[in-house]
């Protein structure tokens, strides 16, 4: 098992299923320490760097949560127009000056690679909150964890993923979680102009992930986990593809007649039209639960990484 001290985080497959119980096992302990109101202010002292690139609700806020619950300060920002970019600074020199003022840093930017490029530069840890279509390795952590705390873990697990699987970091990312376990079964569901792009199916067969393209009507019964996700019309490089596909899918109450009592539907947030709300009183609704697990994720992971 590797050290979590330290450490960059890019990709989940960075990450081996000891190192993600490590993790969960310490969320936990969070958990219980925030429900209890009892948390240990361990990173007093140190400076958290929140650099978001792009647009984010739970991600960044999330973050800064997790990081001011343990004591740590946060600075940062939340569009280019807000820093120097809008003045023409590169990437690069915003991370080197982040690196100078903080222990760790935060990223989220719009072009896939970025966190490794960051990383590369930076002597701190940096930290992937989502590069482009690419990866979202912490949204991996928090699904997952949701998924341990509703079945117990993942093996064995009938599991469909539904939406945009094409330009969806948070759905690519939980896909090549999922290949670090032994789901029973993993069901591909979008429509043919959104299927997972060539490299990430050529990970799932590599890894030997039990994946197979679905529609939910035929697999709904079978479920125990459903990942919805919308659809990324801003990475979209066509306008009118995406009107193509826009409303294409969407779960209802009726969708879900058959689903095993058991079923969790999952979303990484934010919806658009892909949940019809009335399926938010039912009790397969466990996207808001799965966001709240944000803190306490993202709490053991800048403990782990600070070394706290
Ligand atoms: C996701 C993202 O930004 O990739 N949001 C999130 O972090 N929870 C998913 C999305 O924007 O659809």
């Amino acid at each position: 098992m590797a050290e979590w001290r330290g450490r960059d985080v890019i990709s989940i497959l960075d990450f081996t299923r000891d190192d993600l119980e490590t993790l969960f096992e310490e969320a936990d302990r969070m958990k219980r320490a925030l429900r209890e109101g009892r948390v240990r202010r361990v990173l007093e002292g140190k400076i958290v760097a929140l650099a978001f690139f792009e647009p984010s609700t739970r991600t960044r806020l999330s973050f800064e949560t997790a990081a001011k619950r343990l004591g740590a300060e946060t600075i940062g920002f939340t569009s280019e127009e807000a820093i120097s970019v809008a003045k023409g600074e590169n990437l690069a020199d915003t991370i080197r000056m982040l690196d100078g003022y903080a222990d760790a840093i935060v990223l989220r930017h719009r072009f896939e690679g970025a966190a490794l490029f960051a990383a590369e530069i930076a002597e701190h840890p940096v930290i992937n909150g989502g590069d482009g279509r690419q990866h979202h390795p912490t949204q991996a952590m928090l699904d997952l964890y949701t998924i341990r705390e509703a079945h117990g873990g993942v093996d064995g697990l009938t599991i469909g993923v539904l939406g945009d699987l094409r330009y969806g970091r948070a759905a690519t990312s939980f896909i090549l979680a999922l290949t670090l376990y032994k789901p029973r079964r993993v069901y591909l569901i979008s429509p043919p102009a959104l299927e997972p792009r060539r490299e990430v199916l050529m990970d799932v067969e590599e890894r030997g992930l039990p994946a197979a393209k679905a529609s939910l009507e035929d697999v709904i019964e079978e479920l125990d986990v459903l990942y919805v996700t919308r659809i990324q019309k801003e990475r979209f490089p066509d306008p009118e593809e995406y009107e193509r596909v826009r409303g294409a899918y969407r779960v209802t109450p009726s969708t879900l007649r058959g689903a095993k009592r058991s079923l969790i539907i999952l979303h990484p947030l934010p919806r658009v039209d892909e949940i019809d709300p009335r399926v938010d009183s039912t009790p397969h609704a466990w996207y808001f639960r799965q966001a709240r697990n944000g803190v306490p994720i993202r709490m053991a992971l800048l403990s782990l990484v600070l070394g706290a």
